[in-house]
């Protein structure tokens, strides 16, 4: 078994169900009669992209366990002098991390780095490819809410084609048993449709969902696309006619950070169906079943 947290893909549903149940363990506990599993460890938050709910919640999951949390400043660090990622990691494991905790652009970037690293990584968000710590807050979102993820019929609007958070639910949806819909514009689905995930008209499968999972349009990503904002919400948006079509039980998701007005109307933000902010504080409980789970394997 990797010592890493790479990718959904890569573990066993057994273990996934495990780190769930361990999630939902902490969300059923106080933060202050929790048992600090990971003290007098270390964990090194290295984001070379922005992030708000990723990196601050990794580092709220590890100071709830009782670990020590450093973060890497890119802008004043010697990246700006031209030293490598690789001598960057292996710098902040010999400094003294435990583990990890790396979000980058590149696709592949734990493939290259995992076989080469003493300390576990942790993907934080690989550039369109995986972004595994989300998909695991998802689920559990989908857990909370409906007591359980098998037999789930999800729908995954707009911009799936450049999204991570969707590249790591559509391969594994299908291995917990659930349905995934894909229901976007030609150009903004993915190149070969993962098994498992169909592609659907948006307005027909609507009321048939449990949950509609909105993604942050990347419009940055798409070079020479005609498109403007108000013709995507309108064509491919959840928008305020389009979400009373769901079901009364069907929720509303959303990684963040939103463009609102564009994938999903304004007032559905915070609407009675939203879980948008709590799939933020699901964030923290699934987390902190990562980090245990990583530097506790065997105990
Ligand atoms: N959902 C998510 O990954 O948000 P951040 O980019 O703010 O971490």
């Amino acid at each position: 078994m990797s010592k890493h947290f790479t990718a959904l893909a890569e573990l066993s549903v057994p273990t996934i169900m495990a780190l769930l149940d361990r999630a939902q363990y902490f969300f059923h506990q106080s933060p202050s009669n929790l048992h600090k599993v990971l003290e007098h460890k270390v964990i090194a938050n290295v984001f070379f992209e922005p992030s708000t709910r990723t990196r601050i919640s990794f580092e709220m999951a590890a100071k709830r366990l009782g670990a020590d949390v450093i973060n890497f400043d890119l802008s004043n660090s010697s990246v700006k002098k031209g030293e490598s990622l690789y001598d960057t990691l292996r710098t902040l494991e010999a400094i003294g991390s435990d583990a990890l905790v790396l979000r980058h652009s590149d696709d592949r970037i734990f493939e290259t780095l995992g076989p080469k690293l003493n300390a576990p990584l942790v993907n934080a968000g690989a550039g369109k490819n995986e972004h595994p710590s989300q998909g695991l807050l998802d689920l559990f979102t989908l857990q909370r809410e409906f007591g359980r993820v098998d037999g789930l019929h999800i729908a995954i609007l707009g911009d799936i084609r450049h999204s991570r958070v969707a590249g790591t639910m559509m391969l594994v949806a299908s291995r917990l048993g659930m349905k995934v819909s894909l229901c976007s514009a030609k150009e903004f689905l993915p190149s070969e449709i993962p098994q498992g995930c169909v592609v659907e008209e948006l307005d027909k499968v609507l009321p048939e969902v449990d949950a509609v999972m909105c993604l942050r349009n990347q419009f940055e990503r798409h070079e020479g696309l005609d498109m403007s904002y108000e013709d995507f919400h309108r064509n491919w948006g959840l928008t305020v006619e389009r979400a009373k079509k769901m079901r009364p039980r069907a929720i509303i998701m959303h990684p963040a950070p939103i463009n609102r007005g564009v994938e999903i109307a304004d007032e559905l933000v915070e609407a009675p169906s939203s879980r948008i902010f709590r799939q933020m504080e699901n964030g923290v409980f699934v987390r902190m079943s990562i980090l245990e789970w990583i530097l506790r394997k065997g105990n």
